[in-house]
């Protein structure tokens, strides 16, 4: 199957070609065959389907890296009192373990699959989902099963608080979640994560956790510097980890780190504005040459927005982005933070994962904020 997208009045490639005016992208067989100048496109004597873009922007589909998408409940209330002035603490993640375990599969699966259709309909092809909210063998394997359904992309966190039932025994947690916990979840994960923070794990438990899963074949990732800072960051740096996420508080040691490494650090906008905390010094981390992606962190506590869109606009108002840099962040950057070259990008050979906004220009993601602005969106060459 091959299509033709045409008139393209703006084409942001994400990679160093930048953006193209007046463009076409020749998709073939789910992957992009051809990019460049409307009027060098090639002909097809066997034919293909043509769109009209009618001068609007194309952009490549979102690669949202950071996500909590398998939980039961939801925590509205928590969310009412923290505007009214209570703080977040990372506490709060144990009402969801309780909700997610009393959950069925069933309703797992279709609260799960309804998040991945809204993300799709806002633009992100590509999504991270982590487990986190079992806290037991079970439980934990459940979550890591049921978003190896959806998603290539799949993080065992276990280590995202210690549950209930260790609060006394916290390395009895971590001998399990590296032991029994990592056995079951494993073969249905990529990546290994954990939350080094004050209230869930020290350095030494993180690193622990990571090296046990480094050692089953996983790929490190981090949850650091989300609510203090931390030595977590560095730890990342130092396991050679893909990404570490949040950053809010950053010392001048942890940009350093960051620049020196081609670790990713991956800002969740969503949480400082759920959370009322202040919004990380984007620019301060690009002019150090950290390389950034944005995420949402869809997640029922610190970030229910599952709006690329929504980070992108507060990166661009809040952050010191530009709309480009801010675009560039949750596609490419994303895709940087999974380590994946095939999306994220338009360029020959990539993934056709397209979005054609109802907009002239990729500005209008931050200039437009919370208007609906997506217009077409293609997965793997396929209108969906
Ligand atoms: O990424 N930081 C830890 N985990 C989630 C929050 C989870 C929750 O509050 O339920 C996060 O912000
Ligand atoms: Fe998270």
């Amino acid at each position: 199957m091959r299509t033709l997208i045409t008139n393209i009045g703006e084409l942001s490639t994400c990679t160093d070609a930048g953006i193209l005016r007046d463009a076409a992208i020749l998709i073939e067989n789910g992957r992009i065959a051809w990019v460049g100048p409307a009027d060098h496109a090639p002909t097809d004597p066997a034919g293909y389907t043509e769109v009209d873009a009618g001068g609007r922007a194309v952009i490549p589909g979102f690669v949202d890296s950071h996500s909590h998408l398998v939980f039961g409940g939801d925590r509205a209330a928590e969310f009412e009192a923290r505007m009214a002035g209570e703080k977040y603490a990372a506490g709060g993640i144990r009402s969801t373990v309780a909700a997610t375990r009393g959950a069925t599969d069933e309703e797992l699966r279709a609260r799960l699959r309804g998040f991945v259709d809204e993300m799709l309909a806002q633009g992100t092809t590509t999504v991270e989902i982590k487990s986190g909210y079992g806290l037991d063998v079970e439980t934990e394997q459940r979550q890591v099963r049921l978003a190896a359904e959806v998603t290539d992309e799949v993080t065992f966190l276990g280590a995202h608080v210690v549950p209930a039932e260790y609060a006394d025994d916290p390395d009895g947690y971590v001998d399990l979640v590296t032991g029994p916990m990592l056995d079951a979840c494993a073969p249905h994960a990529r990546w290994i994560d954990v939350f080094c923070e004050s209230g869930a794990f020290t350095v030494e438990q993180s690193r622990r956790v990571l090296e046990a899963g480094i050692a089953r074949g996983l790929a490190p990732r981090v949850h650091a510097s989300q609510l203090g800072p931390g030595d977590g960051v560095r730890m990342a740096v130092e396991l050679g980890a893909a990404s570490v996420d949040h950053g809010t508080y950053l010392t001048d040691d942890d940009v350093a780190a960051l620049a020196a490494s081609d670790t990713v650090l991956t800002l969740l906008p969503g949480v400082e504005f759920s959370t009322r905390q202040p919004y990380p010094d984007a620019r301060r981390l690009m002019d150090a040459g950290v390389i950034v992606a944005l995420a949402c962190d869809t997640n029922p506590g610190s970030s229910f927005t599952s709006s690329m869109p929504f980070c992108i606009a507060v990166a661009v108002r809040d952050m010191g982005m530009t709309p480009a840099e801010a675009l560039w962040a949750a596609t490419a950057g994303g895709a940087r933070a999974l380590r994946r070259d095939d999306i994220g990008v338009i360029v020959q050979g990539a993934r056709a994962d397209l979005v054609l906004l109802d907009a002239p220009s990729h500005v209008h993601l931050s200039y437009r904020p919370g208007v609906p602005l997506v217009h077409t969106v293609w997965k793997d060459g396929v209108p969906v």
